[in-house]
């Protein structure tokens, strides 16, 4: 067995973990929100059409914020046709996915939604096809108390008290072609500015995300959020990033090292914030929502040829990625990535919740079960909670295809309030368990411990509606805590100690 250690002292924290670092996102695509939240006629849907299984299941993750409703989804979207009377929405055109959106879930809809899913809304704007006017008159109808036109037509649309959402998107991957109304970043940089000013002067409770670029590896990165952030520091609070993984060439070893990659993105970005700071001689920090993070490429062939043959459909099955044990593995090291950056990143999106890559999935007309990234997700959002600690580690590092020096073994840790502290451990090895021992420097002495693990022997083992706990934690008994850990072989770990 291999050794590694972990030295954690109390006072070197790194932040407060913000909850929303475990959001999730909601876009009208593919099934997330027709066969996802909302299949009215389905043995388990409400009233209002909402899946019961659905919705426990996503209590189970407990969700703090769901942004909503895209994604590319949002570029073209006119908010109007999503409330008043379903009988009169439209049908429209989705050129984002070339499907067809029937409005039938709107705002008043999603809110309720969202309020039986114990989750807060993150709205993103359109700032594609639109433009600052119609982002004020939209916080204007869900934030506005009343006795204005939006604020009145949202009453008399059934919703007398305001929505109160708190936290808006300036649109969606903006420098990508692939968007509609993609925009330079100086043509963003001065529509977000001037959108951001006027949302904020119709409630300036409200916080705003602008866009960063849509990705690290695209070649507007850096020079983008520079230039966006120069233009709109003063008016937005966070800068948003995207990232997704994929291991289409089947190297585990390699795929598993992407976070280092991640923890690269984020610390560029934040020196990309700083040097907007310095140079504006600015008090006010501005921080980093990781709105849309996850594994994507399962799903890229079968959705090429879906486009193909159902052009304009609605509620196709896109992007439906099924996830297999080392995806979990990855996501727990993203999650790490993300606690171990807690200082600067407040909020993150995984992409998406249901269906559509997804921690969720469901069967028209059928059940609905959750996919092994699930799991990682639930655990850290369960425990990854009060101040994140700066974790000292040492272990054997080694090269994959792509990144030099991956340490095997890869931790977080949290303190909660009453002085409980949880170790999210993932061991990369896929052949060798290691020995962690603790070093907790400047903590009371622990002396019990709760460890759960999720592991497969098969890196590819998935879970299905007939077999839905292929991949799924054991929960260890509890044990006395000795200063050694055990980390099995390509594991994700939970270490409670008290
Ligand atoms: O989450 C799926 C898509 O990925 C989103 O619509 C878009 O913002 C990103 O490219």
């Amino acid at each position: 067995m291999k050794k590694a250690s972990l030295i954690l002292d109390r006072n070197y924290v790194v932040g407060p973990v913000d909850r929303r670092l475990f959001g999730s996102f909601i876009e009208h695509l593919g099934r997330a929100v027709y066969g996802g939240i909302y299949e009215p006629g389905h043995p388990e849907a409400d009233e209002q059409g909402f899946r019961r299984d659905v919705l426990s299941l996503v209590k189970r993750l407990n969700v703090p914020v769901v942004r909503y409703p895209g994604g590319n989804f949002v570029s073209g979207f006119r908010w109007e046709d999503s409330v008043g009377p379903r009988e009169n929405r439209p049908k429209r055109l989705d050129l984002a996915w070339m499907t067809t959106e029937t409005n039938e879930v709107g705002i008043h809809e999603f809110a309720d939604w969202a309020k039986k899913a114990d989750t807060e809304i993150m709205y993103a704007v359109n700032l594609g096809t639109r433009g600052p006017d119609d982002a004020r008159n939209v916080v204007e109808y869900l934030n506005h108390p009343s006795g204005s036109l939006y604020s009145d037509m949202r009453i008399k649309n059934g919703r007398r008290d305001p929505f109160g959402v708190k936290l808006f998107c300036l649109g969606n991957e903006m420098d990508g072609p692939w968007q509609m109304g993609a925009k330079t970043a100086e043509e963003y940089a001065r529509t977000a500015c001037e959108a951001a000013k006027l949302m904020k002067w119709v409630d300036p409770s409200i916080e705003l995300v602008a866009c960063g670029s849509s990705s690290s590896r695209m070649p507007t990165f850096g020079d983008w959020e520079y230039r966006v952030l120069s233009e709109c520091y003063d008016h937005v609070d966070y800068v948003s990033l995207h990232r997704y993984y994929g291991n289409p060439d089947g190297n585990t070893e390699d795929f598993l090292a992407s976070t280092m990659d991640l923890d690269e993105f984020i610390k560029t970005v934040v020196s990309i914030c700083d040097a907007v700071k310095g140079k504006k001689h600015a008090k006010k920090r501005v921080n980093l929502s990781f709105d849309e993070w996850n594994v994507w490429y399962h799903s890229h062939k079968q959705d090429k040829e879906l486009k193909k043959r159902d052009k304009w459909g609605r509620a196709l099955p896109l992007l439906e990625d099924v996830y297999n044990f080392e995806d979990a593995l990855l996501v727990g090291l993203m999650l790490i990535t993300f606690l171990r950056n807690a200082d600067r990143v407040k909020i993150a999106c995984m992409a998406q919740l249901v269906n559509v890559i997804a921690p969720i999935m469901t069967r028209n007309g059928g059940g609905a079960w959750a996919q092994t990234i699930f799991y990682p997700m639930m655990h850290a959002s369960a425990l990854g909670r009060g101040e994140s600690l700066t974790p000292r580690i040492e272990c054997e590092r080694r090269d994959t295809r792509h990144y030099t020096d991956v340490p095997m073994v890869d931790a977080a840790a949290t303190v909660d309030e009453n002085g409980g502290v949880t170790i999210f451990a993932v061991n990369r090895d896929l052949t060798e368990d290691a020995c962690l021992s603790v070093d907790l420097r400047a903590f009371k002495s622990f002396t019990r411990m709760k460890q759960t693990t999720l592991h497969h022997d098969d890196v590819n083992a998935v879970n299905t509606e007939l077999a839905p706990n292929t991949v799924a934690p054991t929960q260890h008994p509890e044990a006395p805590f000795t200063g050694e850990i055990r980390l099995g072989r390509a594991s994700w770990n939970v270490i409670q100690l008290y």
